[in-house]
């Protein structure tokens, strides 16, 4: 029988997983230990490395979250961080999980919830730096989405923007009935920058992820045009996008040589609800 933490010893009441044992960590003084004494400190940028170091994984870049951060940061993601927020709200959940949460941005949105324990993960080490700046009250680790470091049945409400989906593993450390909220690209997102980039743009493919953990019950749509106002900004998209590895030095230079750019975005929240067993 495993022994989980109670209140008064620990600071969490959900705990993390070791990842050695797989046996619920206790955080004292700035180290999560084990009962088998296997030991991760939480760093001063306020998350605990879970990574097994034998696994040569790692997530976005240095580079890739410098250029994110400074577009989030321009607001033009806003509206969807505000539905998101909004849609979490009402579901009134008392644990959550932002995965794939990269620097942190949606995982703001854990400071409007009252009475919830909040967790983000992510694999990148750089991402959760910026993370654990912005979001003081949530609890954060380097780990993969794919095996997450959280106890079976634990989590109210789940939420995956634009990462890794890991259906199975949702499911496992969801309660009954949970909510997976998952956020990606509608058909026309940034089709004013494909424009530029691709003779024949296509419409991204749109799938819902069949799991048979899960009921989609859901569908929300929302898409509106957003102005970049400088080349930087533009460069700053570009590099979040998967088009920056697949574009050929030619159709970058199209780009390069803009200074302002319209593009529509369009995001799908798709929400799904745990099948009870
Ligand atoms: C496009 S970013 C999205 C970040 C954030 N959700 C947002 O929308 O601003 C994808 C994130 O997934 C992370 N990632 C990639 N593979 C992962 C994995 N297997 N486990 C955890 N995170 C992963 C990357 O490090 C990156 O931060
Ligand atoms: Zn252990």
């Amino acid at each position: 029988m495993l022994h989980y933490p109670q209140k008064s010893e620990v600071f969490v009441m959900i705990p993390f997983l070791c990842p050695v044992c797989r046996r619920p960590l206790t955080l004292t003084q700035s180290v999560y230990q084990c009962e088998k004494r296997h030991s991760f400190d939480l760093s001063r940028f306020h998350y605990v490395n879970l990574i097994r170091s034998s696994k040569k994984i790692h997530g976005d870049n240095a580079e890739m979250v410098k250029a994110r951060t400074r577009f989030l940061q321009s607001g033009a993601y806003q509206p969807l961080k505000d539905q998101l927020t909004e849609l979490i709200q009402t579901l009134n959940p008392s644990s959550v999980l932002d995965s794939g949460c990269g620097e942190g941005y949606y995982t703001e949105l854990c400071e409007t919830l009252k009475n919830c324990e909040c967790f983000g993960i992510d694999l990148s080490k750089e991402a959760l730096k910026q993370a654990g700046r912005s979001c003081p009250s949530v609890h954060f680790a380097a780990a993969s989405v794919f095996e997450l470091p959280l106890p079976d049945q634990t989590i109210d409400v789940i939420w995956s923007c634009f990462a890794p989906l890991a259906m199975a593993e949702n499911a496992r450390v969801l309660k009954d009935q949970g909510k997976l909220i998952v956020v990606g690209p509608g058909p026309r997102h940034l089709w004013g920058l494909k424009e530029v980039l691709y003779d024949t743009p296509y419409l991204n493919p749109q799938e819902t992820t069949a799991a048979p953990e899960f009921d989609l019950i859901d569908e929300q749509t929302l898409r509106y045009e957003i102005q970049l106002e400088s080349q930087a900004q533009i460069q700053d998209l570009f590099t979040m996008t998967p088009y920056y590895y697949k574009t050929s030095i030619e159709n970058k230079q199209k780009l390069a040589a803009l200074a302002q750019l319209s593009t529509e975005v369009e995001f799908i929240l798709r929400i799904y609800q745990k099948k009870s067993v």
